[in-house]
């Protein structure tokens, strides 16, 4: 049972805040009584994971704090979005005066330098906190390691859950653009479909709208906040029009929108030139760059980079999005992207989301063209697969395994 300050008793509850996967009930257990933390840790730390899924912090992980007395919940927070207060702020504020002394538990290591906030490590001290249950390190190397040892030198007790707890994974899978930039240089790279039972995106007439239902489709919006940038080849904008947008209550800072159109053939009339709701990137040729100045008059960046094979370098477009601090990449298609993506083998998952629908035809576009693999030990694998039914549209996801890297094809 939880006590809140204003008197209201409530159940903890042990769900995981994982989209994905329930925890057996025998793995809690062991992890409840075999460490050093109890069951009361335990329950306020999943509350705290529970917080940090709420708003859409994108290029910042999602955070989520609690600050608790003798038993009593006396503050909590979530950082709502790049910009806002972080959450152990919030939960700071709540509790006032009466934090001095209390444990605080928060999901991801507080941060020890200015960015556009204040260090959370000197708000935590000057309110006397006494000790500090953290979720997951910073891999920021801003922080890394240094907020905890800040708050140690402060003379408060940090513990820091062990990497196998249970937790941890809700918490690696909650920030896995975030964790991924900041651990390899790069974004995470995800290729993300709506497609038929026979595997097509559209037609061969082009139709492709729509193909999965509503709530697949608002689910795909979160996605796009998840990542914080969107890109598709001009093909998609030509047919489409999208405007690749994050329409979802509580998004304040939309995704970076980014076109590949080797040629500047993006009509100036298409929606995502419309950056008032949402900035627009287009990746050019250097030699289209003399055409730039009315997309750059609708508020969009153009940018050329070298062309390979007659298309914009994708290993450039990667770099400069590396410049601009991006976490996470949705590329929405079509197929002609998809494809280079993965020949080039720079998708790192998969999110498709399957209707219950048979479009057929030859020249109807599939994901993933080109020369396909020889042989199915040389298919690409999708590994760590997830499901998730949206309406009557199940959403596939996973880690992409390129032949070179895997174990056991042959099974
Ligand atoms: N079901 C779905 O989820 C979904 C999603 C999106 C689109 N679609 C459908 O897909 C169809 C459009 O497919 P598409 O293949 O034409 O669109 P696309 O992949 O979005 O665009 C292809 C174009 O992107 C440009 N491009 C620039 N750099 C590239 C690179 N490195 N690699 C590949 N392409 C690059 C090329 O034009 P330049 O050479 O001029 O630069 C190429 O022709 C439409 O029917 C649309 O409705 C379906």
């Amino acid at each position: 049972m939880l006590h809140f300050a204003n008197g209201q008793d409530v159940q903890a509850t042990m769900d995981i805040p994982t989209p994905h996967s329930p925890l057996p009930t025998p793995l809690l257990r062991f992890w409840v009584c075999s460490k050093v933390f109890d069951e009361r840790d335990w329950a306020w730390m999943a509350r705290a994971v529970r917080l940090a899924r709420r708003g859409f912090p994108a290029p910042n992980p999602h955070v989520g704090a609690v600050i608790v007395k003798e038993g009593v919940l006396l503050g909590e927070g979530y950082h709502p979005y790049a910009g806002a207060p972080h959450a152990e702020v919030f939960a700071l504020q709540q509790a006032g005066e009466r934090a001095y002394s209390a444990t605080l538990y928060v999901t991801l290591e507080p941060c020890c330098h200015f960015g556009r906030t204040p260090p959370c490590t000197k708000a935590v001290i000057s309110a006397g906190i006494r000790r500090v249950v953290v979720g997951t390190q910073d891999p920021n190397p801003k922080v890394a390691g240094k907020g905890i040892q800040q708050l140690r030198e402060a003379g408060i007790q940090v513990d820091l859950l062990d990497p196998q707890h249970p937790l941890v994974s809700a918490l690696e899978a909650l920030n896995r653009p975030f964790l991924f930039r900041y651990r390899t240089g790069r974004p995470l790279i995800t290729l993300k479909s709506a497609l038929s039972l026979d595997g097509k995106m559209a037609c061969a007439t082009g139709d492709s709208k729509w193909i999965t239902g509503e709530r697949a489709r608002r689910h795909a919006h979160r996605l796009r906040a998840e990542h914080g940038c969107v890109l598709v080849g001009v093909g998609t904008v030509l047919h489409d029009d999208p405007q690749l947008t994050a329409r979802l209550r509580g998004v304040k800072n939309q995704p970076l929108r980014v076109v590949l159109d080797t040629h500047l053939r993006t009509p100036l009339s298409a929606q995502l030139l419309d950056t008032r709701s949402a900035p627009t990137l287009i990746v050019c040729a250097e030699s289209a760059l003399s055409r730039a100045e009315p997309y750059r008059q609708r508020g969009a960046e153009v940018v050329g980079v070298p062309v390979r094979n007659g298309c914009v370098d994708l290993q450039a477009v990667i770099t400069l999005l590396c410049q601009r601090k991006v976490i996470g990449v949705l590329v929405e298609g079509g197929s002609q992207v998809h494809t280079a993506f993965l020949e080039a083998r720079l998708a790192d998952r998969v999110a498709l989301f399957y209707a219950p629908l048979l479009i057929g035809g030859r020249d109807a576009p599939t994901l993933y063209e080109g020369q396909g693999a020889a042989t199915i030990s040389q298919a690409y694998r999708i590994t760590d697969v997830r499901q998730r039914k949206f309406g009557s549209d199940w959403l596939i996801e996973g880690d992409i395994v390129y032949p070179d890297n895997q174990v056991g094809a042959e099974d």
